[in-house]
């Protein structure tokens, strides 16, 4: 049975990836919201897949959450290609144990590499988001960040995101009333891959994002169904790595 399953899930990759156009495409069995074993693989897994594509002195923009924390358990120590992680944005909304700049110094230390952080809090509004992309410190992590060769991100369902970013209800209003259902290095998109909404901080664009060389992006579970059905849509390109319940709905709706 198991090796069943496992011819089952290559043949949904090998249809996956032509589907889609993309890199490479890895799926790991079952369902990560139930079972951590599940959630435990798709770390593991982004994390060959992250080691594969660094090279030397590689610059790499992280997100923060629970997929990108359980990615870090598994990155190994590095002899020379000293890595410099990037919180691919600001955004101290979040908890503190899935927050980009927290997931950036856990990567640094299991791959003995640098780390620079980004202390700048969710929904700034453009005064204060001007004021400090002035700042010395935040421009030179601006442009680290632009320069990356490597982003590694998770995926969420919108309004969880919104909920667990304390958005503000005009925010949460309008990310229903357009229907967003996904969320992505704070931006927020509906089904179609259009966006809706982004998080009012310093962060990496949605136009250098579509030119980053490596693009890695890790999602499981089947309540982030949707959210990465519309992520495809909106920039369908890269190394996905995403579990069997978001597999077997690609399948159907893409
Ligand atoms: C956030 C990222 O921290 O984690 C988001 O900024 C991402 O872009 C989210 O959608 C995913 O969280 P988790 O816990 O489901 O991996």
């Amino acid at each position: 049975r198991m090796v069943k399953e496992s011819t089952d899930l290559t043949t949904l990759e090998h249809q996956l990836k032509s589907r889609l156009g993309l890199n490479q495409i890895k799926i790991v069995p079952g369902d990560a919201d139930s079972s951590p074993e599940t959630k435990q693989l798709l770390g593991k897994e982004a994390a060959i897949i992250f080691h594969e594509q660094i090279k030397d002195q590689s610059i790499v923009d992280v997100t923060g959450g629970s997929t990108m924390a359980m990615v870090a358990n598994y990155m190994k120590p590095l002899e020379k290609k000293r890595p410099l992680f990037i919180p691919a944005r600001g955004g101290l909304g979040d908890l503190h144990e899935y927050q980009a700049n927290s997931i950036c110094v856990k990567m640094a230390q299991e791959t003995n590499g640098d780390y620079r952080l980004l202390h700048v809090p969710d929904e700034m509004g453009p005064d204060l988001k001007e004021k400090m992309l002035e700042q010395p410190g935040v421009k030179e992590i601006v442009s680290l960040m632009e320069q990356a060769d490597v982003l590694i991100h998770g995926v969420g369902d919108a309004l969880a995101m919104a909920n667990r970013r304390k958005a503000n209800e005009a925010t949460k209003e309008k990310l229903k009333s357009s229907k967003a259902v996904g969320e992505a290095f704070g931006y927020y998109f509906d089904k179609n891959g259009n966006v809706i909404d982004r998080v009012d901080t310093i962060g990496i664009s949605a136009e250098l994002v579509k030119n980053i060389p490596s693009l890695i992006t890790v999602a499981g579970g089947s309540s982030k169904k949707e959210a990465v059905a519309a992520f495809l849509r909106w920039i369908p390109s890269g190394w996905l790595i995403i579990d069997e319940a978001v597999a077997r709905y690609l399948i159907e709706q893409l």
